[in-house]
């Protein structure tokens, strides 16, 4: 086993929604690869309210116990794949809303895997997840 923290994050939210089975089936494989320690982020349970800190997260000055939880989470993984559902042909308001939250918690230059749609508004320095590996 090695020491790479691959964190699968759970993107969709809404009740019955096809991205729980599809994780669930993504952390069996992943285990069974044995390259990684897998760990999940279910944005249905870390429950973030829209962004409520007053500075900008490259300070890493955060007020709020939730927001210290994710970003601690997002800063512990070495690589990330998005069960990312596609609604109105772009990201979920609950991915970009952690995004955003944690946008500068050490994430540029980790490969960032989108599993299911695209995520154009996550493209770009930090998150980028276009259905393929990025680094
Ligand atoms: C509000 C909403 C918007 C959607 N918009 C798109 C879309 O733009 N393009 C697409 O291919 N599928 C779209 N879909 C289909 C979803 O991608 C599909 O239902 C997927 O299973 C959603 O993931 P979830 O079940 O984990 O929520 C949309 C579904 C919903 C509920």
């Amino acid at each position: 086993m090695s020491d790479l923290n691959l964190l699968v994050i759970v993107a969709s939210t809404r009740p019955g929604r096809a991205g729980l089975p599809v994780s669930r089936w993504f952390v069996d494989v992943a285990k069974g690869h044995g390259g990684f320690h897998v760990s999940v982020a279910d944005l249905a349970e870390e429950n973030l309210p829209l962004l409520d800190e007053p500075y900008h997260p490259k300070r890493r000055n955060y007020q709020n116990e939730h927001t210290k939880r994710w970003s601690e989470k997002v800063a512990a993984a070495d690589a990330f794949v998005f069960i990312n559902p596609e609604y109105n042909y772009g990201i979920g308001a609950p991915l970009k809303n952690a995004l955003t939250t944690s946008t500068t918690s050490g994430t540029t230059s980790r490969p960032a895997w989108s599993a299911t749609g695209q995520c154009p508004a996550a493209s770009g320095r930090t998150w980028r997840c276009r259905g393929r590996r990025t680094r």
